[in-house]
């Protein structure tokens, strides 16, 4: 998909909002159009660009290619409802951050608050290249923690889903449904204040 095609996916609002930021979605459903290593660099490029308290930049990222290895551990650690779909991503990417300052050892409150935006500005880069980013935190935990030997002071994020978009109608039948249904946000109403609670 180009770039073109990509951003041409608006949904509505009444706001100039970058259509960047609009076409961004979560689909479901993979092309068997492969991701180059190079395309892969491009993403985590973006993310290194993302602030952080103190600019620690707090995030890991282990990302595996379909036909490894390491792309099978991590898939095997996703929950039922979400292998039904990621197993035609091309590629998995594992997020984590590390929650104690470099500096000097101190926990970092900020350090999943940095990933979160890490990962935003990863995803946007994916939507300008006509990938898509499906974040997911329905996996087993544990169970990745342990395959992945993760050390203690680093915290599991999402497991990213990223290839260039499929053909939906290729989904099972429920799935389908959800990869066409518009995207649904709560009015500003509900979450922007000029006033105390
Ligand atoms: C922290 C987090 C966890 C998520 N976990 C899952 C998941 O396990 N399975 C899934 O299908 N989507 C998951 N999603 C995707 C959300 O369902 C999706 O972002 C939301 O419905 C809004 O849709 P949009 O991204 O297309 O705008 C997750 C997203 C985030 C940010």
């Amino acid at each position: 998909m180009s770039q073109e095609a990509a951003i041409s996916v608006i949904h509505d609002t009444d706001k100039n909002v970058l259509d960047i930021i609009l076409s961004r979605r979560s689909q479901r459903a993979f092309a068997d159009t492969p991701v180059t290593s190079e395309q892969v660099e491009t993403l985590f490029e973006a993310a290194k660009w993302a602030p952080s308290s103190v600019n620690e930049q707090p995030w890991q990222y282990i990302y595996a290619n379909k036909g490894e290895e390491l792309w099978d551990v991590i898939f095997g650690t996703l929950h039922e409802g979400n292998q039904v779909w990621a197993k035609n991503a091309p590629v998995l990417v594992v997020s984590l951050a590390r929650t104690t300052f470099s500096r000097n050892g101190r926990a970092n409150a900020y350090a999943m608050y940095d990933l979160g935006g890490a990962n935003v500005l990863l995803s946007l880069q994916a939507t300008s290249m006509g990938l898509n980013v499906h974040q997911m935190g329905g996996y087993d935990h544990e169970g990745l923690r342990q395959a992945l030997r993760v050390p203690s002071d680093l915290e599991l994020g999402v497991i990213m889903a990223i290839g260039f978009p499929g053909d939906g109608e290729q989904l099972p039948e429920q799935l389908r449904e959800r990869d066409r249904a518009p995207r649904v946000r709560r009015p500003l109403e509900d979450f922007v204040m000029n006033k105390t609670y």
